[in-house]
């Protein structure tokens, strides 16, 4: 398709603020902010080695280590510094906050202070980078306490602890085969691919759907045995396949890039579940609600899929903590609402037996 056909994401973004009035245009200016990070971060990810980018990032004694406790890759540094160049100078943020930083980040009182507040994971699913697999980032906007603008105080975690349902946008940027953002600003989701020639995102998946049934689930099965009952329940249907209760076949993914899961289920549909589990009892889950679970539930709601953490929406939840960890379940909506009704139901008895299976004497 010719250039002259093809809407650029400045042109979008544009005509997009051309339903609000009154919008002044920085949130515009942001979220090419935010391109222009990704971007970035996709030539780093492209050279690999070539860069010298891949590895652990060294640390005062051994490998460096995030707050979350682990082993940070130098592409996590370097794509996290990245979005914060990107970011702190435009007059846009009040604040951010990042996987890779322990506390919310300042504007430095050389920029100006805005009304919005940035949340990203700045390289998602970074065991994958030195096996050349796709990697992304992840990106939430939340508005600041009107408070917080009004004084043009520093940021607190306080502030960022907002539901789900308050984010203004989200989205994330895919380096894979195709670099491509995937967006959402509350009307839709829509994706766009980077013309490397021209080095801009380029509109080529408008109004993205989710179909609403699916025959393929993504988890990570090393974990089955520190599973919750509805969850054991939910995968041993699903394996069961055509003679089994879902009286269906499916099919299994595993990337270990939960964004590189998130798109190949908005491209065709599915279930992605890192449910809460009993491995560590007191991290909750594994994924990030802020960073990671928020912004993607935005983008299935959106596209018409569902998250949640199966007892309870996503977009719902108070979060507590900015590194808050929670069990999450999104993708094709009868699926996750089917597992959502799994988590209701009363915990069934679980045995081997036959008298306890699906169709069993035993079954409750
Ligand atoms: O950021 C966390 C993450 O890398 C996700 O992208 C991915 O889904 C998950 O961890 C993989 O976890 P595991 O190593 O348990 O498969
Ligand atoms: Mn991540």
């Amino acid at each position: 398709m010719p250039l002259s056909k093809r809407t650029t994401l400045t042109q979008f973004l544009i005509e997009e603020r051309r339903r609000f009035p009154d919008a002044r245009g920085d949130f515009n200016a942001l979220i090419l902010d935010v391109a222009l990070a990704c971007k970035a971060i996709a030539r780093a990810v492209a050279f690999g080695e070539l860069g010298g980018v891949l590895g652990n990032q060294a640390g005062e004694t051994g490998d460096s280590v995030n707050v979350q406790g682990e082993t940070q890759k130098k592409l996590d540094v370097l794509s996290n510094d990245l979005f914060i160049r990107a970011n702190e100078w435009g007059g846009h943020l009040a604040g951010m906050a990042s996987e890779e930083m322990d506390l919310p980040r300042q504007i430095p009182a050389k920029h100006p202070r805005g009304k919005y507040l940035l949340v990203f994971d700045p390289l998602d699913g970074s065991s994958n980078i030195d096996v050349n697999v796709s990697v992304g980032s992840i990106f939430s906007i939340l508005r600041a306490p009107q408070e917080v603008v009004a004084s043009g105080r520093d940021v607190a975690e306080a502030d960022f602890l907002q539901p789900g349902a308050q984010q203004v946008a989200a989205g994330y940027a895919l380096y894979g085969p195709t670099t491509m953002l995937v967006l959402t600003v509350g009307n839709g989701v829509n994706g766009f691919t980077l013309d490397p020639n021209l080095g801009e995102f380029m509109l080529t998946h408008p109004q993205l759907q989710i179909p609403a049934d699916t025959q393929e689930f993504a988890i990570n099965a090393s974990n089955s045995r520190f599973w919750e009952a509805p969850i054991r329940r939910y995968v041993d249907e699903c394996l069961a396949g055509k003679t089994g209760p879902r009286g269906k076949d499916f099919n299994m993914r595993w990337i270990a890039s939960m964004v590189a899961e998130a798109h190949r289920i908005l491209m065709r549909g599915g279930v992605f579940m890192y449910p809460r589990d009993s491995k560590e009892p007191a991290k909750n889950g594994r994924l990030r609600l802020l960073y990671e679970a928020n912004p993607v539930g935005f983008i299935m709601e959106q596209a018409g899929g569902r998250a949640s953490t199966g007892r309870q929406p996503m977009l719902a939840v108070h979060p507590t903590a900015l590194h808050q960890r929670i069990g999450l379940v999104f993708g094709s909506k009868n699926e996750v609402e089917r597992i959502e009704r799994y988590h209701a139901e009363p915990t069934r008895v679980e045995s081997d037996s036959p008298l306890f299976a699906e169709r069993g004497l035993f079954r409750v």
